[in-house]
């Protein structure tokens, strides 16, 4: 997360009272090295799990807890706090406070603040399982809803009391990509996007293998940003140790022929696929099922290989094939060997890298070739890349026009 993809975004981080308190002093540090604005304000009960002190530090600027604040001219802070907010987030919100909300009172600053608006409100619910599973409660979610507050969670899992269930705030990364993708627009909304990302490996025995040195990243950034622009995705990861992206449905496969499986699986009930994994050419033809031990002789071994199946030139074979897009790192002559790479494969889009130097990076600097000819993308970090890849993919799409 090395982009400032919230520069220029100024949000109100509206704090309510609940131990998950402490997740709110990482979310902020998130939102302002993403480049926000955070202006914090607190209720009572709030700082009495956090000091309006460490907010302060953490956001850079005053943090409120009254109504009648004195630092603000026009005694006003309601209004005035809320007039520059693009969004307004509540997190934690407790069961008290989503209730006040859904029944719009306004009996301290937090809550006149979201009454007095005119942004969108994301609350993000932490409490213990029971108050959430309260129809009181639920019916409270479901107004909201109603209302058109967007609602960010809540997780399962252990929580503060002992108890474990439904309630638990989404931790402080997961809120951050939430509240990232809701500013993003979503310029493939509603279509169904498959993703091959990663390396494979390919076994020669029980503890070797052969493998690549892609990272994933390209592929999970991809996958990321699909999702942040309104996709449904799916991610069929080889062997990276990246964190799913937010939102996405992941599948982890190891070998080429296990992603090939997996994909055809899924590929029947997607619009689009996008195939960005380093998929080995070649398996080992029967890989031994025992560890192969050197020998007294030290005669060496000999591998035959069996060449595996292209899974992009496969989907794009298919009848009623979704929109593929292949990802090709060549080290030589990149448009002319990718062009002739998009044609041999038949697919309309191919997007080219001069590689291998591109893995493992953060910023990568691509070329896409289709059928009208290349065009040359500035070098981006791979989060920028990967919004402005969606954005490409999105515009090419057969009833482009049909998306917002
Ligand atoms: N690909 C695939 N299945 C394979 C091999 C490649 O789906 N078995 C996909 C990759 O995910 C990528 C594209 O095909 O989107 C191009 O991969 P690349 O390895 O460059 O293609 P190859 O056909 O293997 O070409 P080369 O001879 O240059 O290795």
């Amino acid at each position: 997360m090395a982009t400032a993809e919230l520069a220029g975004k100024h949000l109100v981080l509206g704090m309510t009272g609940g131990i998950a308190c402490y997740k709110i002093a990482e979310l902020t540090r998130l939102l302002t090295k993403a480049g926000a604005t955070v202006q914090v304000a607190m209720t009572e009960a709030a700082t009495q799990f956090i000091t309006p002190v460490t907010m302060q530090a953490l956001s850079g600027h005053p943090v409120y807890t009254s109504q009648w604040d004195a630092r603000i001219d026009n005694n006003m802070p309601h209004i005035d706090l809320s007039r520059t907010a693009q969004a307004i987030v509540i997190a934690p919100a407790s069961a008290d406070f989503l209730a006040k909300l859904a029944h719009g009172r306004a009996d301290d600053l937090l809550s006149t603040l979201c009454l007095a608006r005119d942004c969108p409100l994301l609350v993000v619910p932490a409490m213990n399982r029971q108050m959430w599973a309260n129809p009181a409660t639920q019916r409270n979610v479901a107004q909201l809803r109603a209302d058109g507050v967007v609602v960010l969670g809540p997780d399962s899992g252990a929580q503060a009391c002992g108890e474990i269930g439904d309630g638990r705030m989404l931790e402080p990364q997961a809120t951050y990509e939430a509240i990232a993708s809701f500013f993003q627009p979503k310029c493939i909304a509603g279509r169904r996007v498959l993703v091959t990302a990663g390396p494979t490996f390919e076994p020669i025995d029980p503890v070797r293998g052969l493998t690549n040195r892609s990272s994933g990243k390209m592929g999970f950034a991809l996958a990321r940003a699909a999702q942040q622009a309104g996709a449904e995705v799916r991610l069929i990861a080889g062997p990276v140790s990246l964190d799913t992206p937010w939102g996405v449905v992941r599948e982890d496969v190891e070998t080429a022929q296990q992603m090939y499986d997996a994909v055809m699986q899924s590929a029947a009930d997607c619009d689009v696929f996008i195939a960005v994994a380093a998929v080995a050419d070649w398996r080992v033809d029967q890989a031994s099922a025992d560890k192969i031990k050197k020998t007294a002789d030290g005669r060496v071994p000999s591998l035959a290989f069996v060449e595996n199946p292209d899974i992009l030139a496969t989907v794009a074979q298919l009848p009623d094939a979704p929109y593929c897009v292949g990802f090709a790192a060549e080290s030589s002559e990149l448009e002319a060997h990718a062009q002739e790479k998009r044609q041999r494969k038949g697919v309309p889009l191919l997007i080219g890298n001069l590689g291998p130097q591109t893995f493992g990076r953060d910023d990568n600097e691509v070329v896409l070739v289709d059928a009208s000819g290349t065009t040359r993308l500035a070098r981006m970090d791979k989060n920028a890349l990967a919004a402005a890849l969606i954005r490409e993919i999105a515009r090419r799409l057969p009833d482009a026009s049909l998306i917002s």
